[in-house]
């Protein structure tokens, strides 16, 4: 059985990735391919643990700040989880998986964004990941000033409609947003034959159009 493909989702908060994912994923599914989606923390039923404490801003309120070490480690357990128990066995089955995110948040968020630094997070990456990056990144970076509206805008709503919070990042300030940034331009520079930057603020519909264009000529095993 030939491997299958393993796409990541990658921007931050508010940059319209799940949307993409989303739209990306009906649009090979339409096709008949065997498609397998999962976003990071969560997927796996210890990852929706590890995500509701790490994303929940009542976490700390219970269980006293969360140490910048102990949230990488916790970002990479969830991690290790769902590479065993649903990346790795839906490649060898051949399939196409999306994730909404993966080491590039971490490397963002925490190397960056909490400042432990861009090596720390790489060396975890290669310990826990047992060798797994992506065929092909898609990073999705609109202007920092509409990913931040868009994200909190989103959180206000969640909170009223559901009550649910998951907005222990989005208090942070600009500049912890301005760092995770300039971490994923430092990334795609850095790794331009995996990574693919869309950086403008196009509509939802154009960004889709410029996704499948990407897909088909990076993969053209899965050209539709
Ligand atoms: P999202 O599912 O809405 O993208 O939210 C996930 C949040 O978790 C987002 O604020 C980014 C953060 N995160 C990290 O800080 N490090 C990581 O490694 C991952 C996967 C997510």
């Amino acid at each position: 059985m030939p491997r299958g493909y393993f796409i990541t989702f990658e921007g931050p908060d508010g940059s319209g990735k799940t949307t993409q994912l989303r739209r990306l994923a009906a649009w090979l599914e339409a096709d008949g391919h065997k498609v397998v989606t999962l976003r990071q923390p969560g997927g796996t039923s210890l990852g929706d643990r590890i995500r509701s404490i790490l994303l929940d801003s009542q976490s700390e309120v219970t269980l006293g700040p969360i140490a910048p070490l102990a949230e990488m480690a916790l970002m990479f357990a969830d991690r290790a989880q769902a590479i065993d128990e649903i990346i790795r066995p839906a490649l060898d089955a051949g399939a196409i998986v999306l994730c909404d995110r993966y080491t590039d948040s971490s490397e963002a968020y925490q190397g960056a964004g909490r400042g432990l630094g861009s090596e720390r997070i790489l060396a975890m990456h290669r310990a826990v990941c047992d060798d797994l990056d992506p065929d092909l990144t898609l990073l999705l970076l609109p202007s920092l000033e509409a990913s931040l509206h868009r994200a909190r805008r989103r959180n206000q709503r969640n909170a009223r409609q559901k009550g649910a919070d998951e907005n222990r990042f989005e208090r942070e300030d600009d500049s912890f947003y301005e760092r995770i940034y300039h971490a994923y331009e430092t990334i795609a520079e850095r790794e331009p034959q995996r990574v693919e930057a869309i950086r403008d603020d196009a509509t939802i519909e154009q960004i889709e159009q410029r996704i499948r264009q990407i897909v088909s000529l990076r993969i053209p095993a899965i050209v539709v």
